[in-house]
């Protein structure tokens, strides 16, 4: 079957403001607060394109919920990437896999001297008082919850430097704190923990620790007590990607025979007490993670090799006649007393962009997984999945032509049940070809209101609920 995606990867650029959308169905009462979705929405500057999916200009989308009614916001992300790039009428940054038309000795110096992007198109999340938006690259930009103008840089309030991070920091609620890792790049590498404590912008290290090839990880794990980094044997080779000014993308190397290490680290000494290895995979998301009976049970979204990330250049997504790996649900098993572990398949036909009520379950023992789902053998999620771990069940919402995004769960105040909450999830409407905020019900996975934005917006990365 070929799907019509295209308009998924086409640049989007109109703006607007506060506008109340037309509703089908009934928003619930007790939505009081504002999603924020994330994602890459101009995909060339001029005649100069983009490569990747990751590669886009960011645009943030709002919507807010009172009174059961939905209005939507959306605007660029407005940073030194996006205004020099327009400004020079061409691309000026280096991306996930584009790098700017300048002469080698250029592109090594803008490597050297730090000249990281901040196009923050892979996530949001607060810190602070501050809203920001994120992608893996250090740099951060903050934006107005209420208008999604761009702040400027985030700056946080220490001196910690590196070279790539992750747009999924953890909250810890048990300690009130946000966790995530940077590594650094340097004849001595490191991969570098830290945490915020609620409230506060300035990071403190809690781990550091050398690493000799340093592993492309976009997410970590996380329990009561301990920090999960997963190592997958995807290698990044700094001294070329300095050297060479080639893009990132290409100085990642697969060496399946050195396998997946899973590094421990406790979250209270911050010393490294744990080294498991199991066999080679890569992944982009670790769903959950929790203790049980002297084990660490690490939940992921496992892809045997890395194929997943060179499946989604522009030209190919673009083109219809692609075919994305897919990935199983898997779940690892650490035992702390002997050192061992053990995996076995949690879900087959699997999902990507888990999404959990996380914050009541997150590193506790839970059920329900959300996701985004492939319907045909050539991997495209095309519907949404509900995945219940207990009994290995699914429940899904698919429409022939609509392509969903991220589901974002988000609990109903004051329930006690796991699934008891909405599911956000905008979805794109390729025939008519506009877009629509989709809620569903947590617990029967049925629509139960639709919002229509009256553009197609394409498709994005994360996003997150703000109270
Ligand atoms: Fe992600």
């Amino acid at each position: 079957m070929k799907i019509n995606v295209e308009e998924g990867f086409e640049t989007f650029t109109k703006e607007i403001e506060n506008k109340f959308l037309q509703v089908k169905g009934t928003i619930p009462k007790w939505l009081s607060g504002t999603l924020v979705r994330n994602g890459p929405s101009k995909f060339h500057v001029e005649k100069e394109k983009y490569n990747h999916l990751f590669d886009g200009l960011a645009m943030l989308h709002k919507f807010s919920f009172e009174n059961k009614k939905i209005s939507y916001t959306n605007k660029f992300l407005r940073g030194h990437s996006f205004e020099s790039s327009l400004k020079k009428g061409k691309i000026v940054y280096a991306e996930f896999a584009t790098i700017p038309k300048f002469p080698l000795g250029h592109r090594i110096f803008l490597n050297a001297t730090r000249h990281f992007t901040d196009n923050a198109s892979v996530n949001v999340t607060k810190i602070g008082k501050s809203h920001i938006a994120m992608t893996e690259t250090p740099p951060r930009l903050e934006f107005d919850l209420h208008t999604l103008d761009t702040l400027g840089p985030f700056h946080y309030d220490d001196k910690i430097r590196g070279h790539l991070t992750t747009a999924h920091p953890k909250f810890d609620y048990h300690n009130n704190q946000l966790i995530n890792y940077i590594t650094n790049f340097s004849m001595k590498s490191t991969y570098n923990i830290y945490t915020i404590k609620g409230g506060s912008i300035k990071r403190n290290i809690l781990s550091s620790i050398p690493v000799k090839r340093p592993a492309y990880m976009h997410s970590f794990g996380m329990t009561k007590n301990y920090i999960i980094l997963s190592e997958f044997p995807l290698f990044i080779d700094p001294f070329r990607l300095f050297l060479t000014g080639t893009p990132f993308i290409d100085n990642l190397f697969w060496k399946p025979e050195h396998g997946t290490t899973f590094l421990l680290i406790d979250k209270n000494s911050g010393k490294l007490v744990g080294n498991f290895k199991t066999e080679p995979f890569f992944a982009f998301h670790h769903v959950n993670a929790f203790e049980e009976k002297g084990n660490i049970i690490l939940d992921m979204i496992s892809y045997e090799d890395p194929s997943i990330i060179k499946s989604m250049y522009l030209d190919k997504l673009r083109g219809g006649n692609f075919s994305i790996p897919i990935p199983q649900m898997k779940r690892y098993c650490l035992d702390l007393n002997n050192n061992r572990i053990t995996s076995h398949v949690l879900l087959k036909n699997s999902l990507e962009f888990p999404r959990i009520n996380y914050r009541n379950y997150s590193t506790k023992s839970y059920n329900y997984i959300y996701g985004v789902n492939p319907h045909n053998s050539n991997g495209f999620p095309l519907r949404l999945v509900k995945f219940s771990i207990n009994s290995s069940s699914c429940k899904y919402w698919y429409k022939e032509n609509n392509l969903p995004g991220e589901p974002v769960f988000v609990p109903r105040p004051g329930s006690s049940k796991e699934d008891d909450g909405i599911i956000f999830s905008l979805v794109l409407d390729t025939i008519k070809q506009h877009s629509y905020l989709l809620i569903l019900d947590g617990i029967s996975f049925c629509e139960i209101a639709r919002a229509y934005v009256p553009y197609a917006i394409p498709l994005g990365t994360h996003g997150e609920y703000f109270q």
